[in-house]
């Protein structure tokens, strides 16, 4: 298996971000030092994934705090830089949890907000080679034999800074030597599944399909996988959980099959504020993205486009959440959200 790839680092002076839209063709890294660029990058998804989202909005703050120095901001220009990279994109919970997490340091000065944003970044990976551990004994546990995986989206080191949630429990089945083979869905409209998921298990020698998410339903009745499992944008108390869109679908499935849906996903991904899916906002994007393929424009010019890129899959579908702390089944009533908010975050 080649080294776990890390598409986000800081220089210095400035975010060294690997651009997703450029993948799988080129592996083309920007260096954002200013938060429009930042706010850009987040926007047009060259930086994407819950959990990337957290460690670049912490790193935001410091980039926010470098160019105030630049440009002579005062507090409130500077607050409101903060402001804009925090609501960059509106649905996973992480971009605000990484601005949160670093904000009340500034006061303290730039370096102590910068160690903060790098100890999100270290502490990364081991949360999700802890995410890969327990998810794999769970299956292990569930599934005899090899086990064939279902995915959506793309969840890896490219959603992350290293390794992946649900493609880290993927990795880890594969380094015990009992996973079988992946069906990554395409994910419609901007293909995270086709471009990432594929080229991230390709990297790593993976067995996989690539399939049409119109796909998804009928491989599960079939029985061609033993298990699906997805990584989530924000979990809210009651352990509904929002995730790219056909996550929803895939759930249903599940369930129709009797087949597992497990959702993977750091403790910052539950927002214990948000008390059902029904209070999660589901971000909205351009009509552009599900109108045209590959910049060109393939339905009429008279059709509009219903583009939400997040959809909620309510707790009573979901087999188990595996975060960093253990495996909750989640349809039996178990959220990590009582004890969450005992803790601060
Ligand atoms: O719109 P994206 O590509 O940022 O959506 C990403 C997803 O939906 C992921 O599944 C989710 O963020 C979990 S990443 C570990």
């Amino acid at each position: 298996m080649t080294e776990p790839l890390r598409p986000i680092e800081w220089t210095g002076s400035s975010i060294r971000v690997l651009d997703q839209t450029a993948l799988p063709s080129g592996l083309v890294y920007v260096s954002l030092e200013r938060v429009e660029q930042l706010v850009d990058a987040i926007s047009r998804l060259a930086v994407r994934g819950a959990p990337q989202l957290g460690a670049v909005g912490a790193l935001g703050v410091v980039l926010a705090m470098d160019q105030a120095e630049r440009e002579a901001w005062d507090w409130l220009q500077l607050q409101a830089a903060v402001q804009e990279i925090r609501g960059a994109r509106p649905t996973a919970v992480n971009l605000a949890w990484g601005v949160d997490r670093v904000r009340p340091l500034m006061a303290q000065g730039r370096d102590a907000v910068l160690e903060a944003a790098q100890a999100i970044v270290a502490d990364d990976e081991r949360i999700n080679r802890a995410i890969g551990r327990h998810g794999a004994d769970w299956i292990e546990a569930r599934v005899p034999g090899r086990v064939r995986v279902l995915t959506h989206c793309n969840t890896g080191a490219l959603a992350t800074t290293a390794w992946g949630t649900a493609l880290g429990i993927i990795r880890e089945l594969w380094a015990r030597g009992t996973l079988e083979v992946v069906f990554a869905d395409e994910t419609r409209p901007l293909l995270q599944g086709a471009r990432l998921t594929a080229w991230e298990l390709a990297q790593d020698g993976i067995p996989h399909f690539v399939q049409a998410d119109g796909a998804a339903a009928s491989t599960i009745l079939r029985g061609l996988v033993d298990v699906a499992i997805i990584g989530a944008d924000r979990i809210a108390a009651n352990g509904d959980t929002a995730n790219k869109i056909g996550s929803l679908g895939l759930a249903l499935a599940c369930k129709d099959a009797g087949i597992p849906f497990i959702v993977a996903a750091p403790e910052s991904t539950v927002d214990v504020s948000t008390a059902s899916g029904d209070d999660i906002e589901i971000e909205m994007r351009g009509e552009a993205e599900v109108l045209s393929f590959a910049g060109v424009r393939v339905a009429p010019e008279a059709s509009r486009a219903h583009n939400p890129a997040f959809d909620v899959t309510p707790a009573r579908l979901i087999s188990a959440l595996v975060t960093e702390d253990g495996v909750f089944a989640v349809d039996e009533g178990q959220t990590p959200a009582a004890r969450l908010s005992d803790v601060p975050r």
